[in-house]
């Protein structure tokens, strides 16, 4: 009985210190009007570097998504190592914990990538982020910039990693970060995207349903009116790959500007 008492208080407890630091914060930002900065959206957990540095444990992040972390990471990685990426740049478009950034800078790497551009919107992701690449041997760029609203020039990068960052953004927004993803990639470059998707066993998605409307409101709209698959496809001169894994819960979408014709 003990044990079962245990387990719930840790259960409840891990439960509130995430709903305080993610949708907690956030309803207690829009109460106080604190709203009127490009990072409103942006949960605690991602801006505090004691909470990054806390929060950042792989065995957790793993456990977050259901232990296919892994799997979501392989499938990019894997896509990324079928290019050549001599001479070219890779971008990375939002921090994320855990090991998917190191891993994609190794494969990019492997394929021979010139730069590695790593942008988020929080300066301490990106201190993070710089922490776990000190054994990458070419050059990396940190750049502090807004996803919806990039600095980069148009056609300027092969590839693009987004890693669960639209489920986490305002509506309007998730739509312009996809324009923004496709607008820096060069003719043939791939957008690689992973994300939460509509689970296919009514249990599974019950759950997911109660889980986005308690800590991530945001992130329903995946599974209907923002669904990145119908958004990209829609977009001109872009074909799309949509792969989803553990029961339809999770999606990575591969995105192909279409090549010029010469
Ligand atoms: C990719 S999402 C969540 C990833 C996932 N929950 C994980 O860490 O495994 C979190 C990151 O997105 C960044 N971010 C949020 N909104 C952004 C925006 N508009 N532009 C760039 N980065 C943004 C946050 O600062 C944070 O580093």
């Amino acid at each position: 009985m003990m044990l079962l008492y245990s387990a719930l208080f840790l259960l409840v407890g891990t439960a509130l210190f995430f709903f305080t630091l993610t949708r907690g914060a956030l309803l207690l930002r829009y109460a106080t009007g604190n709203t009127q900065h490009d990072a409103a959206h942006v949960y605690p957990i991602y801006a505090n570097m004691k909470l990054i540095k806390l929060i950042d444990f792989q065995p957790l992040i793993g456990a977050i998504l259901l232990f296919q972390y892994d799997r979501l990471v392989n499938t990019i990685v894997a896509e990324l190592e079928q290019m050549d990426l001599k001479e070219k740049r890779v971008l990375i478009t939002s921090c994320a914990f855990g090991n998917v950034i190191p891993l994609v800078a190794q494969a990019a790497s492997a394929q021979g990538v010139k730069t590695l551009l790593i942008a988020d919107i929080i300066q301490n992701e990106l201190i993070n982020a710089q922490g776990k690449l000190k054994d990458f041997s070419g050059e990396i760029i940190y750049s502090e910039e807004n996803a919806i609203a990039m600095k980069q020039a148009d056609a300027s990068v092969s590839a693009n990693v987004i890693f669960f960052l639209l489920h986490e953004l305002p509506h309007h927004l998730k739509t312009q970060a996809l324009q923004e993803a496709v607008r820096v990639l060069e003719p043939g470059g791939k957008l690689f995207l992973a994300e939460f998707h509509r689970p296919d066993p009514w249990a599974l998605r019950a759950l997911s349903w109660t889980y986005f409307k308690v800590f991530e409101p945001y992130g329903l709209a995946l599974w209907s009116t923002h669904d990145p698959l119908h958004q990209l496809c829609a977009m001109r001169g872009i074909s799309c790959q949509r792969k989803t894994v553990f029961f339809g819960n999770f999606q990575v979408i591969v995105a192909t500007k279409q090549a010029l014709v010469t």
